[in-house]
């Protein structure tokens, strides 16, 4: 809810308020439990002792702190003092097409200012999410006068606290550890999560979570670009974080009458991790995905067959997939071109190379009869430079006209800021889907930035005018072809982000396959990320990646915590080994709506080695937990989110390398606060098979007392 007064606007979220003040042309912004311990502000000083909480910044102030707003004209003027010209409720926002963005903007608050020398508006908005406890935030900037002018910051969002003390929290990592939860205290000086590879990256995701004891915050960006958010801690014992685009080569020209809005930014507000990660995961199903949570369970043939994906071998993989449940085949890379034999040719050729696996109609009537789907892996941003593409088309690709380029995986990226390679790629892959009418798309993005060169982007900003084009070619195709499921891939998950979540709804988490490397990739990303959103495939044992062996069921356990798929070769698994997937794929069948729709709470040990992570339907009567361990003993596992009245019957979901066990009903009460411990007894073949050295379970809870 928004109240707007005088010299006073209120959002009301649940429990918290953001309030605006209003004084001597200045806009004091902040965000509180208790809006009667706010110390009034009685007047606006120019002081360097003095770090007033602002709802914007830039230079020209004596606030030297980093700034939400670096513009500069053609004499590099950069002094821009921005004065409180109105405010005013929104109503139905229309946002920008083509580009990610979150929905039911049904109310919001519109905040302007003018520079003092009347050259440039900016109109900062909020739009309150009260349910999920968010506030989305952008800024536009527009340029009044004569002179061009030069944006060289232009942040979403910027929050200031009164206080020192801040822990930050950021999803860390790198290619197969991609979101780690890595933590970080604030002190006197300035801390940065960023990105300049050219995404969001697997190296820093754009998500950062700063608290204190009481108040926990996420900031989130929905854009896939790069990112950047800092928190500083002055010498006024100040907090303020920003978070937008990455200020790293950007320059954006503004004519007279031209204007540049930021990608928005989300806020999401809470009392402690397990709040902040549920009203992050409701905000971003309800208002950034596209489509339900509800999947079809997915084969797919990368790590089973990797390029060798002749037409005997994925036929086998197909009878196999179809025998234990798989619902769709997914031709992961190698389907196309010419002959693409491996990472060096043929990307940009999307024709299906039918010498290899066969004719469309031969694929179509196959899957048919197994009763599979068809999905097709893709990547179109990119060409090989030994590609049909490249050779016609050299000038679509990114590279300087006189320069080697780096490449990376072989490939380069095409230069999306160009209207004509949107275009072309929009027509292509109609054509392609049309012709091969997949029912699931797999898109990948294989490499990072390095030779940036586009003759349609002059000046800076070209990383953002690639997305406008991205987004233009996303959008396009979601809306021709609202029936096909798009999973979004990066390397693994390199593009884990909420601009791509507002397209693709789900997306490969990565490429990292080993359970416990998956344990911590999947607990970081659920932190931000409904488990909706994650693909977690069983692959093969030793693990491709760390060459370690891991017991199937450890495997099963971690993959059932999101979208379940198979990336394992079916023709190599034993016939109990295949047996056990097929019982799972139908107790994942079984469990998808509450481990996809529940409410997720997850518990730590003090150590970090016991962990359990929860799904529990709205009534608290139906729950679904994962437990692991990381050093294989579970002295003692607690429950986080049960009923406390509630007497819960615990039934263990049966692994092949433990005995049964079993537990008397218990409280709520007694799970949350004593919990119970998990016998660690293992059978002989599960200590030869584990070379990881976790211990997981399934748990489902029954209410016995509804
Ligand atoms: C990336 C993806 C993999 C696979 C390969 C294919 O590495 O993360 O899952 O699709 O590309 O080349």
């Amino acid at each position: 809810m928004i109240k707007i007064n005088n010299d006073k606007t209120i959002i009301s979220l649940n429990g918290f308020s953001y309030v605006f003040d209003l004084l001597q042309g200045r806009v004091f912004a902040r965000l509180t439990k208790d809006i009667n311990s706010l110390k009034p502000i009685t007047e606006v000083k120019e002081d360097m002792h003095i770090s007033y909480p602002l709802s914007i910044s830039s230079f020209g102030h004596i606030d030297f702190r980093e700034r939400m707003l670096h513009i500069n004209d053609e004499n590099q003027y950069y002094t821009y003092r921005f004065i409180f010209k109105g405010w005013d409720i929104i109503n139905n926002f229309v946002d920008k097409e083509y580009f990610p963005h979150s929905n039911h903007k049904n109310k919001g608050l519109k905040i302007t200012f003018i520079d003092e020398s009347e050259s440039v508006c900016l109109e900062q908005y909020y739009f309150d999410y009260e349910k999920d406890n968010t506030i989305v935030s952008f800024i536009k900037i527009t340029n009044l006068k004569e002179k061009a002018i030069s944006i060289k910051r232009a942040m979403s969002l910027q929050l200031d606290f009164e206080d020192l003390g801040y822990h930050i929290t950021t999803f860390t990592g790198k290619w197969a550890h991609e979101r780690h939860i890595t933590k970080n205290d604030v002190n006197y000086g300035v801390f940065k999560n960023s990105s300049t590879c050219g995404c969001s990256s697997s190296f820093n995701n754009p998500a950062i979570m700063v608290n204190n004891d009481q108040l926990y915050c996420l900031f989130n960006l929905i854009y896939s670009g790069n990112h950047m958010s800092l928190v500083e801690t002055d010498h006024n014992d100040t907090t303020r974080v920003l978070i937008g685009m990455n200020d790293f080569m950007e320059d954006i020209k503004l004519e007279k009458g031209e204007s540049f809005v930021t990608p928005e930014a989300t806020l999401t507000i809470g009392e402690n991790e397990n709040e902040i990660r549920n009203y992050s995961h409701h905000f971003i199903k309800d208002n950034i995905l596209r489509k339900g949570t509800d999947f079809p369970i997915i084969f797919n043939s990368w790590e089973a067959a990797y390029f060798a994906l002749d037409k005997t071998k994925w036929q086998k993989l197909a009878n196999l997939a179809t025998s234990v449940g798989a619902e769709v085949y997914v031709f992961d890379d190698g389907w196309y071109g010419e002959n693409r034999i491996d990472e060096t040719s043929c990307l940009g050729d999307w024709y299906l190379n039918s010498n290899k696996i066969g004719t469309k109609e031969e694929i179509k009537s196959y899957l048919k009869a197994k009763n599979l789907k068809m999905g097709l892996w893709i990547e179109p941003e990119m060409c090989n430079m030994n590609s049909q593409l490249f050779k016609k088309y050299p000038e679509f690709a990114m590279k300087f006209p006189n320069l080697e380029p780096v490449l990376m995986r072989y490939q380069l990226i095409l230069d999306l800021a160009n209207k004509e390679v949107i275009d072309y790629l929009i027509e292509t892959l109609t054509n392609l889907f049309k012709d091969m009418e997949p029912d699931y798309v797999k898109w990948d993005y294989n490499r990072l930035f390095t030779d940036v060169f586009s003759k349609h982007v002059l000046g800076g900003n070209y990383v953002y005018k690639f997305y406008e084009g991205l987004y233009r070619l996303m959008s396009t195709l979601c809306q021709r072809f609202p029936d096909i499921i798009f999973e979004g891939c990066a390397s693994g998950g390199s593009r884990f982000d909420l601009g791509i979540l507002n397209y693709f709804n789900v997306i490969w988490t990565s490429d990292g396959t080993d359970a416990k490397e998956r344990v911590f990739i999947q607990d970081g990303t659920s932190m931000v990320y409904p488990l909706c959103t994650e693909s977690n495939h069983i692959s093969i044992s030793p693990n491709h990646q760390t060459n370690k062996r891991s017991s199937l069921e450890d495997r099963i356990n971690v993959a059932l915590f999101g979208q379940m798929g198979l990336e394992i070769d079916l023709t190599k698994a034993s016939k109990n080994d295949l047996n056990t997937i097929r019982k799972n794929i139908s107790y994942y069948q079984r469990n998808k709506d509450l481990i996809l729709n529940g409410d997720n709470y997850v518990y730590r040990d003090e150590n970090n080695n016991v962990i359990s992570w929860g799904s529990i339907n709205k009534e608290k009567t139906e729950a679904i937990y994962l437990v692991v361990s990381l050093n294989k003993e579970f002295k003692q596992v607690k429950f986080n989110g049960l009923n406390k009245a509630t007497i819960y019957h615990l039934s263990f979901r049966s692994q092949t390398n433990i005995d049964k066990e079993t537990f008397p009903d218990l409280s709520g009460e007694y799970l949350m606060e004593k919990g119970i411990t998990i016998s660690t007894l293992f059978q002989e073949s599960d200590k030869e098979e584990n070379e990881i050295g976790i211990a997981s379970r399934t748990i489902r809870f029954t209410a016995v007392n509804k």
